[in-house]
């Protein structure tokens, strides 16, 4: 890590890997129970409530007043009204289920309302990606820039699928045969926030899914923002956490895939 982040970033990474630790060992163990009939998933909500205990247990110690926004644990006031985490431990459930290393910790600090840390950590590939507002966004030491590329055709583009249960797999349909004559890949990890540090990375040269929460994005939105990219929800609006919606790419390519998007019928 580098000397350019705060103290509150070396907290967040501290229980980032402390929670990876343990994450990582029942990651080995899901292998296992892949082929006993109950199947692994009880023990991977087990896993995910454990590795969100560590975390809160971390930035609580650290940070005692500051309130959370949990996936698991829901909305935990601080007696500091202005400081909030928002966490979620294990983003890339079904990945982590079915024994597939794309999975990652999540967690965010919002400051009177605006997110102005954000971390998101891939134990299995050891690839730690973090941004303080005005920081920068940073991949372990490496400083990271959103992909130069102007041109749709040849854009790797990154989405989320609406899966059983899901009500827009219609219109989730028709955003996809608009886009997909039109770049040069497209993509899904089966963990927004694997997608959105792809992004910030440069890997990815788009990212765009809805139905999401605000412990998918909160990170992601940092990361992407301090990598000089454009981000918005799916009305073009900046209500990501809010709306659950996000299009995350560079300034160029923005609008021609907001319109394209918008032309399909955003969610
Ligand atoms: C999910 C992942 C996935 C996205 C889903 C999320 P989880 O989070 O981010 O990529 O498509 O909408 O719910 O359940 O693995 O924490
Ligand atoms: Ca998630
Ligand atoms: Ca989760």
């Amino acid at each position: 890590m580098s000397s350019r982040h705060s103290p509150t970033l070396t907290v967040m990474v501290q229980a980032a890997r402390k929670a990876a630790r343990t994450l990582s060992r029942d990651f080995g163990e899901v292998e296992n129970l892949q082929v006993s009939v109950k199947g692994p998933g009880d023990f991977v909500s087990a896993a995910d409530l454990r590795a969100e205990e560590t975390i809160r247990e971390e930035l609580t110690r650290a940070r005692p007043g500051y309130g959370f926004l949990l996936e698991e644990g829901g909305a935990v006031e601080g007696s500091d009204k202005s400081h909030r985490w928002i966490v979620d431990p294990l983003d890339g459930t079904t990945n982590f289920l079915h024994g597939i290393p794309l999975f990652a910790i999540n967690i965010a600090l919002e400051r009177e309302g605006e997110i102005v840390a954000g971390l998101t950590y891939n134990p299995i590939s050891d690839e730690l990606f973090w941004a303080e507002k005005g920081k920068g966004a940073f991949i372990n030491d490496k400083r990271l820039r959103v992909a130069a590329r102007r041109d749709l055709s040849q854009s790797v583009v990154c989405t989320g699928i609406p899966h059983i249960g899901w009500k827009n797999h219609a219109e989730f349909s028709r955003q996809l045969a608009t886009i997909m004559p039109q770049v040069a890949g497209i993509r899904r990890t089966g963990s927004c926030a694997i997608d959105m540090a792809f992004v910030a990375a440069g890997r990815f040269d788009a990212y765009w899914e809805s139905g999401l929460n605000a412990w998918d994005l909160a990170a992601g939105v940092i990361l992407v923002r301090e990598a000089g990219g454009t981000v918005t929800d799916l009305n073009n609006g900046s209500d990501i956490l809010g709306k659950g919606s996000v299009l995350a790419t560079n300034e160029t390519l923005h609008k021609p895939l907001m319109n394209i998007i918008k032309k399909a019928g955003a969610a």
